[in-house]
Parts: structure tokens; C-alpha cells; sequence
């Protein structure tokens, strides 16, 4: 499934596959040289010469890319999910001190070490599911120390491992406790993301993106405002946590700011249905959210993909709402529970996933001259891809051209 084509893939266009059957893949310096059926690519010289891969029939897709991950934890959160499996909500939690307070405390516990080598581990079960390119949010450390300690360890770890790791600043992911206890202590905490981590996030190239939690028990909209508004003063592109919990108008802002992404999106309004199909910020529908928390109303994908919306999707990989690396998992989620077809899942975890992140025109699909980023899996019929759940069918992946895994 090469999922060639021009720009992001609205309405009908998110289910062409561009499916080659009896396909193969030349690669060159790391890169797509020719893309066709076997029969054509073996009669090039440069085949002839080349290394074979003998996939054996399986299918081979653009390695995934995961648009939405909060990378660096230093640990589970084992015990809230108990609880909430008792009856406790993800919100009651973290109004006792649970939630993201719980992580960031830990990490702030955590020793730069540690964190890369759980970070790495991940990476690696990342790969075995496929995904060659991840975004990663910091968030769990909510001081500038602990910040610049996350996001340096992404910019370490995407020079020392083969997936390309894409950064953004989260410092806006919840009011850190030490701010809570004063009176305006929540304003006074996003001043300090304004006016002091924001530019030293920017001016050492430490992230591309700048994110909020818009949410109840997180930052308002006005606040989500400032905070973007700054993050675009020093070039750090929007993304946005968008009515996940509550409808807050976050989605407006996104597309007021000409946001890259706006992600969760469960509680949406036909109006940001709307202001989405009409821009080019795309909707990155997080379903790992929903079916770890036991929700059961997930984002109406039906309807942003019906209405024109570019719809991506991704694991949002975190302690607290979806402890998950596979984005197969997610596609399986995507089918059920979002009706999304499997075609339509493929498109919106490769392509526009790596148009939310800007690299759409190096990565995302088999294109000649695109990076050879390949993901294979071990089934007859691409639909079999989501249609497994819960055990991985990844059987090698590619990054430009490199086997970074492989099953046996
Ligand atoms: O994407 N919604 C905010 N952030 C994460 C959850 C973080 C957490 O609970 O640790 C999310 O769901
Ligand atoms: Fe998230």
C-alpha cells in the first residue's frame, strides 16, 4: 500500500490505499528509488544489483507515524487504573493529587537515566509495532528544570535511535502543585511559560511545537490563547489537547491559530466539526483514551471525516489515559469503535499523521524519492491489519532503509 498522493486526504480521498498488488519497494541511500510491481522493478539494473528482501507475500505499508505521545514518564500509573476500574473518575483522581500531578512527581524524582532508558525501551516496542516517526510532548516535569530535562532527552534520543523523534513543549499540561496553593497562582504559572520557558525552549531549538490541555482541571481557553500566542512569537507551531473531558472551544482557537493539530476531540460541536473540515488543522482522534478509561463516548469520526476534516490518529502514548505503543491497536480501535474503515485508519496513522507534523513531504507514504520508512506485516489482506487486535502482526520495519526490526 504505497498511500501516494497529493496533500492531506479529506472525505473519500482517506481511503485510497494506492494498493500495488505483487508490489516492491527499491531502496537507494536510504531513500524510495522505485516503487511498482515486481515484474517492472526486476527488470532495473539497479534491482538486479541490489540487496533482496524477500517479503514473502506480506503486506508492506508506510511505517506508521504516531503524531501525539507524551514519550517521557517515569513510570505506570498501575494504581489509579484500579481505582478507576472501581468506579473513580480520571477527573476525582486528579483532584486528590493523582493524574498528571502523580507523574510529574514522579519524574521529578527520576534521574535523566532513568527516563531514557524507559524512553528507549519504548522506542523499541514503537518500532516492533511498526512506527518509524513519533512526536513527543514534555509534560511531566512542570519546572524549567525538569522541562528542559524531558525535552533534551528527546532531542539525545532521535540522535541515538533510528525513530525520528518530532518535539513539543507541554509546559501547559496542568498547574504544577507549588503554584496551586496561591492566589493567582495559575496565572502566575503561565507568565512563567510566556515569558521565561517558552523562549529558552525556543532559542535552543529544544522543540517545534507548543501544546495545551485546554480542558477543566487544566488551562482555559483564554490561558490556551496566551500560551500559543507566545509559543508563535518565537515560531513553536500550535497543537492543542481539545475537548477531550469537556467542551471548552478549544477547537476554534486551533483553528483561529492555524494550529498543526487539534487532538481528542470527543466532545466536539457541529460548529468545530465545521471550523476543522474548513482549515487545515488537522483532527488527531486519540480511541486509546476512551477504551482505557472505560468511556464510551468516543470522537465522532464519521462525521469530521464526512464533513471534510483531515483526520489522523495516533496512540497518544501516556501513563494516565493510554498506556500503548501499537498503533495497530489503534487502528483496531479506530474500526470498532469509530467506524472508520481500515482503509481509512491506514491513511489517517501514515499520511496525515505526518502532515499534522509538517513531514508529509519526506515521510507518511511509498513515493519515489520519500524516505524508505516500510512497515511489514505478517497478514494475506491489509484489513487483517486492524482486524487482529491484541497481538502484534508486525514482521519487519525500515527506517531509511535500515531494518530496525524484525520478528524472527
Ligand atoms: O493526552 N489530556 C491530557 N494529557 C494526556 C493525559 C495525561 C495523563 O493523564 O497523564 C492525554 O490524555
Ligand atoms: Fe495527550
Amino acid at each position: 500500500m504505497t498511500v501516494a498522493g497529493r496533500g492531506p486526504r479529506r472525505g473519500r480521498a482517506l481511503s485510497k490505499l494506492g494498493v500495488i498488488q505483487d508490489g516492491a519497494v527499491l531502496v537507494r541511500d536510504g531513500a524510495i528509488a522505485a516503487v511498482g510491481t515486481t515484474a517492472k522493478l526486476e527488470k532495473l539494473a539497479a534491482a538486479r544489483k541490489a540487496e533482496k528482501i524477500d517479503v514473502g507475500g506480506r503486506v508492506i505499508l508506510p511505517g506508521f507515524v504516531d503524531s501525539h505521545t507524551h514519550l517521557i514518564h517515569a513510570a505506570s500509573r498501575a494504581e489509579e487504573y484500579e481505582l478507576k476500574i472501581q468506579g473513580a473518575s480520571y477527573e476525582e483522581i486528579a483532584q486528590k493529587g493523582g493524574g498528571i500531578l502523580n507523574s510529574v512527581k514522579k519524574l521529578r524524582a527520576a534521574t535523566s537515566q532513568e527516563l531514557k532508558r524507559r524512553a528507549s525501551a519504548a522506542l523499541e516496542v514503537f518500532a516492533a509495532h511498526g512506527t518509524t516517526t513519533i512526536e513527543a510532548k514534555s509534560g511531566y516535569g512542570l519546572d524549567v528544570a525538569s522541562e528542559l530535562k524531558i525535552l533534551s532527552l528527546h532531542k539525545q534520543l532521535g540522535a541515538e535511535q533510528p525513530i525520528e523523534i518530532v518535539s513539543t513543549f507541554l509546559g501547559a499540561h496542568v498547574v504544577p502543585m507549588e503554584f496551586r496553593a496561591k492566589a493567582d497562582g495559575a496565572e502566575e504559572y503561565v507568565k512563567l511559560l510566556t515569558d521565561w520557558l517558552i523562549p529558552e525552549v525556543a532559542s535552543n531549538g529544544l522543540a517545534e511545537y507548543c501544546d495545551v490541555f485546554c480542558d477543566r482541571g487544566a488551562f482555559s481557553r483564554a490561558q490556551a490563547k496566551r500560551v500559543l500566542a507566545a509559543g508563535l512569537d518565537y515560531r513553536l507551531v500550535p497543537r492543542l489537547h481539545a475537548e477531550q473531558l469537556t467542551r471548552t472551544g478549544a477547537t476554534q482557537l486551533a483553528v483561529e491559530l492555524g494550529a498543526a493539530s487539534c487532538d481528542h476531540l470527543e466532545q466536539v460541536n457541529a460548529g468545530d466539526m465545521r471550523a476543522l473540515a474548513k482549515s487545515n488543522t488537522v483532527a488527531t482522534l486519540l480511541p486509546g483514551c476512551d477504551f482505557h478509561l472505560g468511556l464510551k463516548q468516543y470522537a465522532p469520526a464519521r462525521k469530521l471525516i464526512e464533513a471534510g476534516a483531515i483526520v489522523a490518529l495516533a496512540t497518544d502514548y501516556n501513563p494516565g489515559t493510554s498506556p500503548t505503543l501499537s498503533m495497530p491497536m489503534i487502528l483496531s480501535l479506530a474500526c470498532t469503535q469509530l467506524r472508520m474503515t481500515p482503509a481509512e485508519a491506514i491513511v489517517a496513522a501514515t499520511y496525515n499523521a505526518a502532515y499534522s507534523l509538517g513531514r508529509h513531504r519526506r515521510v507518511g507514504s511509498i513515493e519515489v524519492g520519500k524516505q524508505a520508512d516500510l512497515a511489514v506485516f505478517e497478514v494475506e489482506d491489509w484489513r487483517e491489519i486492524p482486524y487482529y487486535f491484541g497481538v502484534n502482526t508486525c514482521w519487519l520495519t525500515l527506517k531509511s532503509g535500515s531494518v530496525i526490526y524484525a520478528a524472527v
